[in-house]
């Protein structure tokens, strides 16, 4: 690890790099048209899709629909199709069939996937995505994730500066055991729910005003988020210190031997009362990370024995740069 023989950052210091996080995310943010060249797509697709299964509906899902995509995102979309007994393969295979036929280029059917897809390409707009069948749970998420986004600005602010850490970082791979974009977030929701005064509530903890079945899930959340705008007001934490604060949590803070982070609860549970305590098949539980809806889901079983020691040398190296670099906002998104 690097050691830096330049002082220790102090608050205000820290407070002095908002503008240049502020900066950052904003350049990150997907520009009006690139939103108007995904309905495009969006409409287009439905066009093709309904001959074929005239009560289907196509679902935007992922960051181009939670509020946290940057720009030049893949979009991910959902065919839900309401019959019995579908077979999803079947169905990949079909949707592939028709969407070769039309303009879209690089059509492939992964029908193997642990999610299977439909990849594609448009060449009108340039956007590339991918389509799964009546993955209804992650539109649900999707718009859990884009709830709390609406609460209080920073959530968003974070979560763009630390996705954006982590993909430079090469930290953002689950098939190389690294975390998905989509627990990122949620880690980002559950430090801000832990602040004190809190930054953000606990939808889950708090009357449901929107609720759905899904897969014999229940998922009930209070929605009415424009009534909470005011929620975070009394913490007046820049995104400079919360940036510090995230990174330190992880590096210094969290227990990685007995806490689950829980965005349902607003918590920290603990590896024992989710009886996630050794290794299940592949599910190791070496960082834990509880699905808000699926609650038996760890979005951290993907890490391994070695990848969590490359996650936790990334946090230590980030906090590390945000307490004595320099110039952090360089240092920070460096490419591995
Ligand atoms: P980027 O594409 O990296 O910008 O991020 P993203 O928000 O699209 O995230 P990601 O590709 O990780 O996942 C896409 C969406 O799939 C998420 O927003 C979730 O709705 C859903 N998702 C991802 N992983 C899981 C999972 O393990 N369980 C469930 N239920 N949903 C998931
Ligand atoms: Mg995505």
């Amino acid at each position: 690890m690097r050691v830096y023989k330049r002082q220790m950052r102090c608050r205000s210091d820290i407070d002095r790099l908002n503008g240049q996080f502020l900066a950052i995310f904003d350049s990150l943010i997907p520009p009006e048209e690139e939103k108007a060249k995904q309905k495009q797509l969006l409409t287009l697709l439905e066009k093709l899709i309904i001959k074929e299964w005239p009560r289907a509906r196509l679902y935007l899902y992922g960051s181009c629909a939670n509020s946290f995509g940057v720009s030049k995102s893949d979009v991910d979309l959902c065919l839900a199709i309401e019959e019995p007994d579908i077979n999803k393969a079947e169905v990949i295979l079909r949707l592939a069939d028709i969407l070769q036929s039309d303009s879209l280029q690089n059509v492939q059917a992964l029908t193997r996937a642990r999610v299977p897809i439909v990849k594609l390409m448009d060449p009108a707009t340039g956007i590339s995505c991918d389509i799964c069948i009546n993955n209804v749970l992650a539109v649900v998420n999707t718009r859990l994730l884009g709830d709390y986004a609406r609460i209080d600005v920073r959530l968003r602010q974070l979560a763009y500066i630390v996705k954006h850490w982590a993909k430079t970082r090469g930290v953002n791979e689950t098939y190389q055991g690294t975390l998905s974009s989509y627990a990122y977030v949620l880690m980002c929701i559950h430090f801000l729910q832990q602040r004190r005064p809190a930054i953000l509530p606990c939808l889950q903890g708090m009357e449901a005003t929107y609720s759905v079945t899904v897969d014999n899930i229940e998922c009930a959340y209070f929605d009415q988020v424009e009534k909470l705008r005011d929620f975070g007001s009394h913490n007046r934490q820049t995104i400079s210190q919360l940036v510090w604060g995230f990174f330190n949590y992880w590096a210094y803070r969290h227990d990685y031997t007995d806490s689950v982070v829980s965005v349902r609860t607003g918590s920290i549970l603990s590896k024992r009362e989710k009886d996630w305590t050794r290794r299940v098949g592949n599910d190791r539980h070496l960082i834990c990370i509880e699905d808000p809806f699926e609650i038996s889901h760890d979005l951290g079983r993907v890490v391994d024995k070695f990848s969590i020691r490359v996650l936790r040398e990334e946090f230590e190296r980030a906090a590390e740069i945000m307490q004595y670099d320099p110039s952090p906002c360089v240092k920070l998104f460096e490419p591995y």
